[in-house]
């Protein structure tokens, strides 16, 4: 079974390059019926970065709210409406946020052109038709989102992924200046993601000389954000820009392992935004990834964040039980993370201590 790659084929870097974006959709307009569509996170409707997104002619902005983590619901509420309202194809969607805004507009320029609900796509190379032309313009950093193959989604009956290689963006315009108002909390349980991406990366059957490569590079860069005390916000934003996409590109190289499987577990049953959760997580994990989990306790210390501590009193049993079975079902994580016959070291019973520790 072989496993081709694909990253994002173009991308824009840099601080103001964000501005550069109504140049490049002028380019793009074919004709004058020619429209975008953007998805932008919610959080921003009444800030000055709406002002900015450079709209004419029919093109125009749909809000989305990023409060829950990414329902096939609302990709298909979505595609449908856009479908709809209008009688030919966008040029391009045009998506705008973090992580989730990210797997929703990715999601969406699948659903454009196949047909259907997006439940039918969650896993390998279901989609049978190109997407539409997709832009993402991250304003977080640490998921990886904009550069992955996967457009992660949570439906009625699993949380899983769209992925092949009609998901990712065409092109990403990286502008470390929209990351710059981020809160303390959320922009270190964002980081971390990327933190996590490459040790879990690095540890474990699917780990090669390209991935280690990415991830190496990215945790040092990770280190220097989250470490390193000299650094201006300016210098750590970009840092952390690159972490991210390097990050993304090395688990798509590689795969993620235990902490990923259990945060699944988590946000699927309680809802939890995927950093919290990861971090929440990875804090009780040193049995497996040891240093680097202490690591993290300095950095979380470092930064004074807030981070959630012995939730699992609140589990009820039926909680703790469909949080094992979610993250039990994650084989190709554990698989990486302890080998082919990873079923003698994993069992349900062992991940339900592991939740029982947080
Ligand atoms: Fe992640």
């Amino acid at each position: 079974m072989y496993r081709i790659i694909k990253s994002v084929p173009k991308s824009l870097f840099g601080k103001g390059s964000f501005n550069q974006m109504g140049d490049i959709l002028d380019e793009m307009r074919k004709d004058k019926d020619s429209y975008f569509v953007f998805l932008v996170d919610d959080y921003f409707k009444e800030k000055p970065l709406s002002d900015r997104i450079p709209l004419k002619g029919g093109d125009y902005i749909i809000w989305v709210n990023v409060d829950d983590e990414p329902k096939t619901s609302l990709v298909d509420k979505i595609s449908d409406q856009i479908k709809e309202s209008q009688s030919h194809m966008a040029s391009a969607v045009i998506g705008i946020g973090g992580g989730s805004t990210m797997d929703y507009a990715k999601a969406v320029s699948v659903m454009l052109t196949n047909e259907g609900s997006s439940t039918l796509y969650q896993g390998l190379n279901l989609a049978k038709v190109p997407a539409v032309y997709h832009i993402g313009v991250p304003t977080l950093s640490g998921t990886g989102a904009e550069v992955s193959m996967t457009a992660v989604l949570t439906g009625p009956v699993k949380k899983l992924g769209i992925k092949g290689e009609f998901t990712p963006f065409d092109l990403i315009i990286m502008d470390p200046e929209l990351i710059k108002d981020c809160p303390k909390n959320q922009r270190f349980f964002t980081g971390m993601d990327s933190y996590i991406h490459n040790v879990e990366s690095m540890d474990g059957i699917n780990r090669n000389s390209i991935s280690d490569s990415y991830a190496i590079q990215s945790q040092n860069l990770c280190r220097e954000v989250f470490l390193n005390a000299n650094l201006t916000r300016e210098e750590a934003d970009e840092k952390m820009m690159v972490s991210s996409y390097f990050g993304g590109l090395s688990i798509g190289h590689s795969e993620v392992g235990v902490c990923h499987a259990l945060s699944y577990g988590l946000s699927y049953v309680l809802g939890l935004h995927h950093g919290i959760a990861n971090c929440i997580a990875f804090n009780n994990l040193e049995d497996v990834y040891g240093e680097h989990v202490r690591e993290f306790h300095k950095m979380v210390e470092l930064h004074e964040i807030d981070l959630p501590m012995h939730i699992s009193k609140e589990f009820t049993k039926e909680q703790v039980e469909k949080m094992a079975v979610t993250a039990f079902g994650l084989d190709h994580m554990w698989r990486h993370a302890f080998g082919l016959e990873w079923q003698k070291h994993v069992t349900t019973e062992r991940i339900i201590e592991w939740y029982n520790l947080m």
